[in-house]
């Protein structure tokens, strides 16, 4: 994401959010999302920027405070991130997580060296010095390391705050200047009190007011969507996930029926899903969906097709066939709504800017990560309303917009849906099988309590038979598997010790209700080295 375009979205923000606001300068830190996350969950806004990003820049943004991310590398190693040291002059306060420390160090007259012993997972945090950073936290912290380089000398003016028993600068502070180094991680939960460090840095040293609320994003992103397109037409392609419902509801409450949804059934979803959705919008919240029926053309595009890759480009070039010619069928439109959030901005790869006017035009439909893109004559404008928000602050705009609970808690759903869900090739009786046994699935971890527990819990129709005993006879028939993970982001994820007596009831429903099943399996494997999802 270049800085430039950064400053641009960053002018259409809430006043109120704009005017306090924390720079997050990410030196590549699988974590620096975390970051900007934590932030935010103290109700103030944060923008995740490139190391790259310069003082100037950042004046433009006007931050409170800036944090400098970890990131793999050493300071040392030729070609390593840096920052432009401007940014030292700012007088802003700054905290700088492990490789940002390191930098911090480096740059203000400090040593970093590869420490004798390097330092990954859990370490007690010995507080030497309760600085701001450090309040209303215990003397000593279970904290979560990460790294091979260590500050050996400090830059002048700083002193040392906390240790381990294995790194003995583990914090760092110049209170004058208001800089702050820790060589854990805050932001990871292993961390405890981490939250509680952020939040200091944040209010206690930046000063920063708790206006990032989303009743206020709702305004402004209300009378934003009015000015931007309030006599246009908006196209919106739902999909049934919370980010595209959600958004239907913000744009209907903004433009009315200037605002087209259309829902194409490719077949792939679960039992009674798309008639519930569209239900729901006509009946309880009178959103029209124009509700495109298209299964038959999908599975039979999938006929005697088992590979996954195919499987997916099939259903996407699919899917963009019925999109152009539904949306030309409705149309025309002004612009295409798109449910696009923050971390697919920063990892943008889909999206490009039109030269003449700057606006970001699709290229790729977003809930359909596997599409080859829209053909040239039918790119649209685009709305993206939550592209400065993660996950959880569109459930938190979704809670406020009034979006029923079954839509707002919805696990993740693939795209291509249970066409990847069924192993092998997909036929309409083999999806048959898998949504009722997935129905089951979800029926009882609903009724058990633990929807909300799990990240995802589904079925998978594997494409074997195995060897069972019904009654008298011998039977050779289908298995399926229960997927069920926990997980805070879906990059990772462990198997959910779900209870015996739950598993033990899905199973006995599964074989005792679906035709064709003798043999239910539980999944116990976690991501890495697996994958959520089996295809
Ligand atoms: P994996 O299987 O990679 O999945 O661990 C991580 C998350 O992504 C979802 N997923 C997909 N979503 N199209 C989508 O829209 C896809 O092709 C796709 N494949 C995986 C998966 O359900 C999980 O939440």
């Amino acid at each position: 994401m270049a800085s430039t375009q950064t400053a641009k979205a960053v002018e259409r923000l809430p006043d109120n959010a704009l005017a306090d606001s924390i720079a997050i300068l990410d030196f590549g830190s699988q974590y620096s999302q975390l970051i900007a996350r934590r932030v935010r969950e103290v109700s103030v806004y944060s923008e995740m920027l490139p190391c790259s990003t310069t003082a100037e820049e950042l004046k433009r943004l006007n931050p409170k405070g800036i944090i400098l991310s970890g990131g793999p590398s050493s300071v040392y190693d030729e070609g390593a991130p840096t920052l432009d040291r401007d940014i030292w002059k700012m007088d802003l306060p700054v905290l700088g997580v492990c490789y940002g420390m390191q930098l911090m160090s480096q740059h203000l007259g400090g040593t970093v060296e590869p420490a004798d012993i390097r330092e990954y997972g859990r370490a007690t945090l010995t507080i030497i010095h309760h600085d701001p950073l450090f309040n209303s936290l215990d003397p000593a912290i279970e904290s979560w390391m990460s790294h091979g380089d260590s500050v050996t000398k400090l830059p002048p003016g700083f002193e040392i705050t906390a240790r381990t028993m294995d790194t003995p600068v583990a914090a760092i502070a110049n209170e004058e200047r208001r800089l702050f180094g820790v060589q854990f991680h805050p932001e990871v939960i292993h961390t405890v009190g981490g939250q509680q460090i952020i939040k200091n840095f944040v209010i206690e040293v930046c000063q920063c007011t708790q206006s990032w609320t989303m009743d206020k994003f709702i305004d402004q992103a209300l009378a934003d969507i009015r000015a931007k397109a309030g006599d246009k037409r908006v196209l919106l392609a739902l999909s049934g996930g919370v980010d595209s419902s959600t958004l239907a509801f913000l744009l209907h409450k903004a433009l009315g029926d200037k605002l087209t949804c259309m829902f194409i059934d490719q077949g792939f979803m679960r039992k009674n899903e798309p008639e519930w959705l569209v239900e729901t919008f006509e009946r309880d919240f009178h959103i029209h969906v124009h509700f495109i029926k298209a299964r038959d053309r999908f599975i039979e595009k999938l006929a005697g097709v088992t590979d996954p890759e195919e499987k997916r480009k099939k259903i996407g070039t699919e899917f963009i066939r019925v999109f152009e010619h539904e949306s030309k069928r409705l149309g025309p439109f002004d612009y295409l709504a798109q449910g696009t959030l923050y971390p697919d901005v920063i990892e943008s790869a889909g999206t490009k800017v039109d030269p003449k006017t700057g606006e970001r035009v699709a290229v790729k439909i977003k809930s359909h990560h596997n599409v080859g893109g829209l053909p040239e004559d039918l790119q649209f404008k685009l709305i993206e309303p939550f592209s400065k928000l993660f996950k959880d602050e569109v459930r938190k705009v979704a809670l406020e917009l009034g979006v029923p609970e079954g839509i707002r808690v919805r696990h993740p759903f693939p795209g291509p849906g249970l066409a990847i869900r069924v192993l092998g090739e997909v036929t309409k009786e083999r999806l048959k099988t898998l949504r009722e046994a997935d129905w089951i699935i979800r029926e009882e971890i609903k009724s058990h309590k633990l929807y909300r527990q799990v990240w995802q819990i589904f079925g998978v129709l594997l494409p074997t038979k195995s060897v069972g005993v019904m009654g008298d006879q011998r039977t050779y028939q289908n298995q399926i598997v229960i997927r069920a993970v926990t997980s805070e982001d879906g990059m990772t994820a462990d198997w959910a010790r779900l209870p015996y007596d739950l598993l033990d009831t899905i199973s006995r429903r599964i074989v005792n209700e679906v035709p064709g099943v003798n043999r239910v399996v539980y999944d116990i494997t976690s991501k890495p080295p697996a994958t959520i999802e089996w295809e």
